[in-house]
C-alpha cells in the first residue's frame, strides 16, 4: 500500500487507460474505479426504464437512483452501454449525481486510482499524478473491436471507429466536463504499445510525478 497516492488517468474511449489503470492499481496496491461503469450504468439504467438518453431531467432523474453496488453487470460493457453512456455524459444533472461518490473514491485515505474523462480537471484536479492516455481513432477502434468480438458482439470494425469517432466528439464537445487532458497530465501514446510496454510506461510517469520531476 502506497499511502496517499492519488493517480488520475483520462483518455477517450479504447485508448488502453482502463487497462493501465487496473496494472497501476496492481503495482502500488490500491483499489481502482473505472468511473465510465458509472455512466454506462446510468445510460442501461435509463434504457431499461424506457426513459430518453437524450432527456436531461430523466437521465438525472435514473442517476440519482442508481446502485452502485451494481457495476458488474456484464451489459455494462455492450457496445450499446458505452454509447448511451456517452449520451447520458452531457447532461450536468447526471454528472453532479455521480462526482460525489467519485470524489470520496479520490479521497480514500490509502489512494486510489480513477479513470475517466474528467479525473485529472474535475473530480481529482490535486492528484499528485496524473496521465491523459491516448491512441490513433483506428488503433482504438481495432481494439474495442477485438473486445466486442471476444465476448460474443459481432459488429464491423468500419461501425466501431464510426462510433469512437462520434463518441471522441461528444465526449470532447459536451460543456460539462469535456474530455480535456489537464495542463499537468502527461500524455501516454499506446498507439503502437503493448499493455506490458503502455503499463511500464504509465508506470515510469507515476514515478517521475512522485519524485516532483
Ligand atoms: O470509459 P468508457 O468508455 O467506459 O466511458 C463511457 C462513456 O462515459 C464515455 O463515452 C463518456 C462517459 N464518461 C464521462 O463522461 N466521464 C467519465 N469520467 C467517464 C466516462
Amino acid at each position: 500500500m502506497t499511502a496517499g497516492l492519488v493517480i488520475a488517468v483520462d483518455g477517450p474511449a479504447a485508448s488502453g487507460k482502463g487497462s493501465v489503470a487496473a496494472r497501476l492499481g496492481a503495482a502500488y496496491g490500491l483499489p481502482v474505479l473505472d468511473t465510465g461503469l458509472l455512466y454506462r450504468a446510468v445510460g442501461v439504467a435509463a434504457a431499461r426504464a424506457g426513459a430518453d438518453p437524450d432527456d436531461a431531467a430523466a437521465a438525472a432523474a435514473v442517476a440519482g437512483t442508481l446502485d452502485l453496488m451494481a457495476l458488474d453487470d456484464p451489459a455494462l460493457r455492450t457496445r450499446e452501454a458505452g454509447e448511451l453512456a456517452s449520451r447520458v455524459a452531457v447532461h450536468p444533472g447526471v454528472r453532479a449525481a455521480l462526482n460525489a461518490a467519485q470524489v470520496d473514491f479520490a479521497r480514500r485515505p490509502g489512494g486510489a486510482v480513477l479513470d475517466g474523462r474528467d479525473i485529472g480537471t474535475v473530480i481529482a484536479p490535486w492528484a499528485p499524478a496524473k496521465l491523459f492516455v491516448t491512441a490513433r481513432p483506428e488503433v482504438r477502434a481495432e481494439r474495442r473491436w477485438r473486445q466486442l468480438t471476444a465476448q460474443g458482439e459481432a459488429v464491423p470494425l468500419e461501425d466501431v471507429l464510426e462510433d469512437i469517432r462520434r463518441r471522441d466528439a461528444r465526449d470532447g464537445g459536451r460543456a460539462d466536463a469535456p474530455l480535456a487532458r489537464a495542463a499537468d497530465a502527461v500524455l501516454l501514446d499506446t498507439s503502437e504499445m503493448t499493455i506490458d510496454l503502455a503499463a511500464d510506461a504509465a508506470r515510469r510517469i507515476v514515478e517521475a510525478a512522485r519524485a516532483g520531476r
